[in-house]
């Protein structure tokens, strides 16, 4: 029997090196430790072990059986992993060698995305709304509860105008605008350009794009929040996506959140494009504090609601593969034109 035990572990050690697949991962378990498989058989054997081998061979067997299922999760384990990694290289990613008609033009990423996540909201009752890219400092900054001195008013890197006013830092500077011109009870969605002076990098941009919503009612919640984005996720990668919140802090909520999305790529797992975290940072978030409720108008204690501000160049990024943010200002048809009309 113990001669057996070690055959059985010699040739497990052989046929385990040469599985990859599913499909043979399962074979070679059935083949070991299956209904009929070759452990198993030999377990169904041990009653003719003699009495004083008994205790020796069964641990022998206990632990070959161990080995084998350990073993087996093991390759099933990193089997998973490997159809990601091939999943993650499949993906879309920018071919620059695509040839593009340049003659026709086409419609930029950002505005394909824009519609996708702008009729998500549109079916959830969202009214779609403009803001100006020159905007007065009371609007972008005072208005929504960012009084004079306050750091954030430096933390912006703020275009300053002669005239006093401001390029619009911030998708939030028609939050009070809109919500004078909506009162309460109102869903609204407003994407806009925005500008700081940055230096510019792979990830920063002087000139960008956020998508911003707010929703004024009685009794709203973060629960609220949380279906809203999920469901616009759900539309924009075609599949559940999960959030986490974390604290945040902004002056123009109260409590603030930084809301992460699970990686639609690698499901959370970790790849390169979420930096083996398995999370994205999405969209920082709140509950609309009560002073910006008051400015517009509206009574805090009897209504609340939420606002969120999406960083909308990162999630192009993620969708098309560009790598670098300064390709989305770029201008190069060749470039940008790859995605045609649908992404
Ligand atoms: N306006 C903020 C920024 O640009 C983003 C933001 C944060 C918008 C929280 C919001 C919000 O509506 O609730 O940094």
């Amino acid at each position: 029997m113990k001669e057996k035990i070690k055959e059985l572990d010699e040739l497990f050690d052989k046929q385990s090196a040469n599985v990859s697949s599913d499909d043979e991962i399962e074979n070679l378990r059935l083949d070991f430790v299956g209904k009929k498989g070759k452990i198993t058989a030999l377990m169904a054997d041990f009653r003719n072990v003699p009495n004083e081998q008994k205790k020796e061979v069964g641990i022998l067997i206990n632990n070959l059986k161990n080995k084998v299922e350990n073993t087996i999760s093991a390759l099933k384990e990193s089997a998973k992993e490997k159809a990601i990694e091939k999943q993650i290289a499949n993906d879309k990613k920018f071919d620059f060698t695509l040839p593009v008609d340049t003659k026709t033009g086409s419609l930029h990423p950002r505005t394909i995305l824009q519609k996708t996540i702008v009729d998500e909201f549109v079916s959830m009752g969202f009214v779609i709304e403009d803001g100006n890219e020159i905007e007065t400092e009371y609007n972008n900054f005072t208005s929504v509860n960012v009084p004079e001195s306050h750091p954030a008013r430096d933390m912006q890197d703020t275009f300053w105008l002669s005239n006093g006013e401001v390029l619009k830092t911030q998708t939030s500077a028609a939050q009070n605008r809109i919500l004078r011109t909506y009162g309460p009870v109102c869903r609204v969605l407003f994407p806009g350009r925005c500008f700081r002076n940055e230096s510019l990098d792979s990830t920063h941009e002087n000139t960008f794009f956020q998508i911003e919503g707010v929703v004024v009612d009685e009794n709203v919640s973060v629960a609220n929040l949380i279906y809203f984005m999920k469901e616009m996720l759900k539309g924009v990668f075609k599949k559940d996506i999960n959030v986490r919140l974390r604290p945040g802090f902004f002056p123009f909520t109260e409590p603030s959140f930084e809301l992460d999305a699970t990686c639609p790529l690698c499901g959370g797992r970790g790849c390169n494009s979420c930096s083996k975290t398995g999370w994205l940072e999405l969209c920082p978030c709140g509950m609309i504090h009560p002073n910006v409720l008051k400015e517009a108008g509206i009574d805090p204690d009897k209504y609340n609601g939420f606002a969120f501000g999406l960083g909308f160049d990162r999630l192009v990024m993620m969708k098309t593969g560009l790598d670098d943010i300064r390709y989305l200002n770029s201008g190069n048809i060749k470039l940008l034109g790859q995605y045609g009309t649908k992404m």
